[in-house]
């Protein structure tokens, strides 16, 4: 079961790429007033939910604490960005802001999973 947790830590840090990634992507767009939701940021956000109520159930059923908290800020976070990119995923351009909000509560995601011991 070990080896399955491992895979999908994996599968969620794929997940980020695709999220981050794509909102990296977008920085040369966001001067030029052009910066839109990506496709993969969309699958990316999908990915992070599916991945980590995955490893939540996987955590849970090797009897493994989790810290509830910590993983319902991060599934908190993760709804409002979903939420974002979901809505936006057709529009051709999207604001600065909410692009800015996607990638900064994404890092805030990242460092809330590293830093929350
Ligand atoms: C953008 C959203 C998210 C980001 C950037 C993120 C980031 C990470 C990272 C970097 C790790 C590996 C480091 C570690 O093990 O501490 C991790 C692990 C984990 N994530 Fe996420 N995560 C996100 C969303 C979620 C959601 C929505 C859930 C659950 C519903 C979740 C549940 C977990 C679990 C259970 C683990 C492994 C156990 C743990 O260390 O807490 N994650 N996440």
């Amino acid at each position: 079961m070990d080896v399955l947790i491992h895979l999908f830590v994996g599968l969620h840090i794929i997940g980020i790429a695709a999220l981050l990634g794509g909102f990296l992507s977008q920085m040369t767009a966001l001067k030029q007033g052009t910066a839109r939701i990506t496709k993969g940021m969309l699958h990316g956000a999908l990915t992070m939910l599916v991945t980590g109520v995955a490893l939540v159930g996987l955590n849970q059923a090797q009897d493994y604490s989790i810290d509830n908290i910590k993983i319902g800020v991060k599934l908190a976070i993760l709804i409002v960005v979903l939420g974002i990119v979901y809505v936006k995923r057709d529009d051709e351009k999207v604001d600065k802001g909410l692009l800015m909000a996607v990638g900064g509560l994404t890092m805030a995601n990242i460092f809330i999973a590293v830093l929350w011991t």
